[in-house]
C-alpha cells in the first residue's frame, strides 16, 4: 500500500513537472507591478463576467490612485487587483493559475522605518505547451505599464541598495518654463546632448563614459526645476540621492552610483550640506557614514562602459572641497543666479502673456514688463536682488499691475560672505 501511495504521489509530481511550467515574479522586479496592473486592466475592460474570472475570487486587494488635475482638484480611483491567494484566468485560450503570496516576516527596505514593504511573489502556472505565452503576456503587461509613464517623469529613490520608483510618474515640466539667463539652458542642454552622442568616442579612448554637472546659486533660482525639466525633455528618469540619509555608507553609495537605472540622471541636492553637518548633528543620534573620500571614490568608480550622468546642486559653492569640482567629477559647472532684469521680464510675460486669463492687451503688458525689468535693474545697482521663486509666488498672488507696483518689497540685499 505504502509503495503504491508513494509511487502515485511521485508519479503525480513527475507529471506536474513535465506538464506544467511556472514563472515566478517577485515584487522587487518591475514586472510585478506591470503584471498586477495588467490583470486589473483586463478586469476593467470588457464585461466583468467574461474578462476577469479572477475578479469573482474571494481575495482581492485594492490599489488607490489619486489623480491631481492642473487646477488643483483631485479625484480618487480604486483599482481592484488580485489579492494574495489563488486566481485563475484565461489568456489566449490557455488557462493560467496565479498564486500571489506574501511573506510578512522578511521586510524590504529595512533601514527606512515606515517604508518597509513585505516580500511578495506572484507565481504563474500553465501547461508546458503554452509556455511561449509567458513572454507575450509579460510584454503586453510591460507595454501597458509603460503607457502610463510615457511623457511622464519618473523619480527613483534609494531603497537600501537598490533604486525604486518613488510615487507615481509626474507630468513633465516644459523646459522653457524654467527661465534662466539667456543661453544658459541651451548651453547645458547642448553639452549633455553632445555627451550622449559621443559614447563611442569615449569607448575608443578607454575613458569612463560619464559626466558630472554642478548647478550652484542661491535657493529658488530654478536649479532643481531645470534639472527635472531637462530630464523630462530627454526622456530620462531622475534618481534622487540623499547623501545624509541614515544608513547610507560608502559601499552602498558606490553600489547605488554604479547601478542606477538606464537613462537616468543621478541628482544629488545640496552636496555641501552632506559633509558639513556631520559632526554637529551627531549629538541627536544622526549618523551618516558616507565619508568625503568615500564619496569621491564612488564618483570615480570603476571604469565601465555604462553611461552615468550626475547632477549636483548647492547653494554654497564656496564651501565645496576643490577635490570635488575637478574635471571627471564635475565637468560642467554653472551659476544659476537670482533674477536678472531680463529673466524677471521673461517670467512676467510667461505668466501673464498668452494663454493666461489676464485682460490686458499686449502693449499694456509690454509696458508693465518693461517697468519690472527697470525695477530689477535699478535694484541690482543697489545690490538688491530677488529670487525667481519669490517672483513666481508674487505673480501667483497678484494681478499684473499690482504685481509690478508692489514688487519693490520683494528685494533683499545681497548677503555679504562672512569672512
Ligand atoms: N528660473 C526659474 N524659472 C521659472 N521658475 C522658477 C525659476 N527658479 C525658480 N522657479 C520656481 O521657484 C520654485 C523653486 O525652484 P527650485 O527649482 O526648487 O529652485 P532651487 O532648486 O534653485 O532652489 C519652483 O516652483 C520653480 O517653478
Ligand atoms: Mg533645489
Amino acid at each position: 500500500m505504502t509503495v503504491a501511495r508513494t509511487g502515485s504521489i511521485w508519479g503525480a509530481t513527475m507529471l506536474r513537472r513535465r506538464m506544467l511550467v511556472s514563472l515566478e515574479i517577485n515584487n522587487r522586479d518591475r514586472a510585478y507591478d506591470w503584471f498586477l496592473g495588467w490583470m486589473a486592466h483586463r478586469a476593467s475592460s470588457g464585461t466583468a463576467s467574461r474578462a476577469a474570472p479572477w475578479i469573482r475570487s474571494h481575495e482581492l486587494s485594492v490599489e488607490t490612485m489619486i489623480e491631481r488635475r492642473a487646477n488643483g482638484s483631485s479625484s480618487v480611483f480604486f483599482q481592484l487587483v488580485a489579492g494574495p491567494g489563488t486566481h485563475w484566468f484565461k489568456y489566449k485560450g490557455a488557462w493560467m493559475q496565479v498564486k500571489r503570496e506574501r511573506e510578512t516576516r522578511s521586510m524590504m527596505g529595512g533601514q527606512q522605518p515606515g517604508m518597509s514593504v513585505p516580500w511578495e511573489t506572484v507565481m504563474l502556472t500553465t501547461l508546458s505547451r503554452d509556455r511561449a505565452l509567458f513572454p507575450q503576456l509579460l510584454a503586453e503587461a510591460r507595454d501597458l505599464g509603460m503607457q502610463g509613464q510615457e511623457g511622464k517623469l519618473v523619480i527613483h529613490t534609494a531603497w537600501g541598495i537598490e533604486w525604486r520608483p518613488f510615487g507615481k510618474p509626474r507630468r513633465k515640466r516644459p523646459l522653457q518654463s524654467v527661465v534662466l539667463e539667456p543661453g544658459m539652458g541651451e548651453k547645458i542642454e547642448q553639452d549633455i546632448k553632445a555627451f550622449l552622442a559621443r559614447r563611442q568616442w569615449y569607448a575608443d579612448r578607454g575613458i569612463p563614459y560619464r559626466r558630472g554637472y554642478l548647478l550652484h546659486g542661491p535657493p529658488g533660482s530654478g536649479k532643481t526645476s531645470f534639472i527635472q525639466a531637462l530630464a523630462g525633455s530627454l526622456s530620462y528618469d531622475i534618481c534622487l540621492l540623499n547623501l545624509s540619509e541614515r544608513g547610507l555608507a560608502d559601499d552602498k553609495l558606490n553600489h547605488l552610483l554604479s547601478n542606477a537605472p538606464e537613462r537616468s540622471f543621478v541628482l544629488i541636492e545640496d552636496v555641501d550640506a552632506a559633509f558639513n553637518k556631520r559632526i554637529q548633528t551627531s549629538a541627536d543620534g544622526y549618523q551618516s557614514s558616507v565619508t568625503f573620500s568615500g564619496f569621491l571614490n564612488a564618483l570615480d568608480g570603476v571604469a565601465s562602459g555604462e553611461e552615468r550622468i550626475i547632477f549636483m546642486t548647492t547653494n554654497h559653492v564656496e564651501q565645496l572641497d576643490p577635490a570635488l569640482i575637478r574635471p571627471g567629477r564635475v565637468d560642467f559647472s554653472a551659476l544659476i543666479d537670482n533674477a536678472s532684469p531680463l529673466q524677471a521680464r521673461t517670467l512676467f510675460q510667461r505668466f501673464y502673456g498668452e494663454g493666461s486669463n489676464v485682460e490686458l492687451n499686449p502693449d499694456e503688458l509690454d509696458v508693465l514688463a518693461q517697468n519690472l525689468e527697470d525695477i530689477v535693474e535699478e535694484k541690482l545697482g543697489r545690490e538688491q536682488r530677488v529670487s525667481m521663486a519669490a517672483l513666481q509666488g508674487h505673480f501667483i498672488r497678484n494681478q499684473p499691475k499690482d504685481a509690478v507696483a508692489s514688487s519693490l518689497d520683494l528685494f533683499t540685499g545681497i548677503l555679504k560672505k562672512e569672512p
